[in-house]
């Protein structure tokens, strides 16, 4: 561990060099990390006095910030690459250039370069400090543009995002730690994030007073297993308690949690530090217990469930949300029904369920990936037909209640209401003129769809 502490990054107004009416784009795929993540890329450009654009057809360069965890997520860029491409051969130009960052870039590497399909630069994500450096001498004609490559994981790569880049009252990301130690056999992250990496609690502390400064008043902390944070004696209960201290601050929620990390101590915490949101990502992947050790994730469906029962009594009004695998190698119809079974049993607000995707040089590529498509396909739906009749009923029972939620948008529909969220990570769309986005308004509910729910507001 070093005690490295980049500063603050302070957007300046970007004195005029080479690269001065240089446009970007960045495309953000996968998960919350890579959001924050291209904050802090376009921190680094804007920096140098390069330019945002929203639209990527007037951009000099497109950066993709890409996913690895599944195929299609790494489908869905390939084929993107080859669109910006095709553009490119009708303009007849080399622009824009186009950058891979992100788990793709960390997974693929030099590969990316080659082919019809080739792109011009490729940034993993522990070097995106280099990229003004990289894209330097790409667009400023002083060097043969060549392919360039960039990746491979360094402990010095705590980022810092510019939170001004980021909509002020929403929930400003925060990223606390980097990569992953856990080896669960299904999964590519650890190959592309790199071994766990803790940011300094001063400079996390310094970021979100700095978050508040600015007018932020909510932030998710974030990492692949944030209840694995430790930093000498300080674990993850003890950094939510020194991060409720910071006056201004209001909420504090985060995500991901591991389920074996979820100790009771730190259960204690959350409900008795009331900034701390009462919602708990919770992944289980399976609900079979040989499903789960072949998964190697160091918890039983028993253990999972007497977790859920334990945080139901010590925080008030918890939810819970869960992401499931569905056709593990070798995973059987009973295997799945245990899956379904917890489904039923916990009673989630919402689960997130991915058909398993073999990736490559993970564990799990040695088991035959047997479970055929049309199955996957058929448990898929099973699954999420079991979760919409729970949640109809969990739904239903909520109307006529009252409940504290803040302001964060305006809703799409109808016209001149607002989106609030409460606490425990339920959305609710009311109409009133007299709010603002920020304001905390009690909101009584009398309907739902899906998981928005919808309210008058009472006060
Ligand atoms: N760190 C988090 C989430 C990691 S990735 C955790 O430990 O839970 C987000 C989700 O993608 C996972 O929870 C898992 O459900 C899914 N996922 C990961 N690898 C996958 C694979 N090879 N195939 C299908 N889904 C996968
Ligand atoms: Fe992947 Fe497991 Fe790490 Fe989550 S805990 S990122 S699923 S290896
Ligand atoms: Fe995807 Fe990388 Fe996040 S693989 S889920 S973008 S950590």
């Amino acid at each position: 561990m070093t005690d490295f502490l980049p500063d603050i990054p302070v957007l300046s107004s970007g004195e005029p060099d080479t690269t001065a009416g240089v446009r970007f784009h960045v495309e953000t795929y996968g998960c919350q990390m890579n959001v924050y993540d291209s904050q802090a890329i376009a921190g680094f450009l804007l920096d140098r006095g390069y330019r945002r654009v929203g639209d990527p057809d007037v951009a000099d360069v497109i950066l993709l910030n890409t996913c690895s965890v599944r195929d299609h997520a790494e489908q869905k860029v390939l084929s993107r690459i080859g669109e910006i491409r095709r553009v490119r051969d009708v303009r007849g130009l080399p622009q824009p250039v186009i950058g891979v960052c992100g788990c793709m870039a960390e997974r693929m590497g030099e590969d990316l370069t080659r082919g019809p399909r080739g792109v011009d630069l490729v940034v993993g994500v522990d070097r995106y400090r280099d990229l003004p450096d990289l894209l330097a001498a790409l667009v400023d004609g002083s060097e043969t543009p060549v392919s360039r490559t960039a990746t491979g994981h360094r402990d010095d790569s705590r980022l810092v995002a510019p939170p001004e880049l980021y909509p002020v009252n929403n929930s400003h990301l925060v990223t606390i730690h980097t990569g992953c130690d856990y080896k669960c056999t299904y999964c590519i992250v650890p190959a592309t994030r790199g071994p766990q990496r803790e940011k300094d609690p001063e400079l996390i502390a310094r970021e979100i007073e700095h978050i508040v400064r600015i007018g932020g008043r909510e932030v998710t902390l974030l990492g692949q297993n944030v209840t694995a944070y430790r930093w000498g004696d300080l674990d993850f209960a003890g950094l939510l308690a020194s991060i409720h201290g910071i006056d201004g601050l209001e909420r504090i929620r985060f995500l991901t949690g591991h389920p074996c990390d979820m100790h009771p101590h730190l259960m204690d915490g959350i409900g008795r530090l009331d900034k701390v949101c009462p919602w708990l990502h919770l992944p289980i992947q399976s609900g079979s217990d040989r499903v789960l050790k072949r998964m190697k994730r160091h918890y039983t469906r028993r253990q999972y469930l007497d977790l859920v029962a334990y945080a139901r009594r010590v925080i008030p009004e918890v939810t819970f949300s869960s992401d499931f695998i569905v056709g593990f190698p070798g995973e059987t119809e009973a295997d799945f029904n245990a899956t379904v079974e917890v489904v039923e049993a916990v009673q989630f607000d919402q689960i997130f369920t991915f058909k398993y995707s073999e990736r490559p040089g993970v564990p799990a590529a040695k088991l035959a990936d047997d479970v055929p498509a049309a199955v996957k396909k058929q448990r898929l739906a099973a699954i999420m037909a079991a979760q919409e009749k729970i949640w109809k009923r969990i739904a239903d029972g909520c109307v006529g209640q009252r409940w504290r939620a803040v302001v964060e948008k305006p809703a799409r529909r109808p016209q001149g209401s607002w989106m609030l969220r409460t606490g425990n990570n339920r959305k609710v769309i009311a109409a009133s003129p007299g709010l603002a986005v920020g304001d905390v308004a009690t909101v009584e509910i009398t309907g739902h769809q899906y998981t928005t729910f919808f309210g008058s507001v009472a006060e």
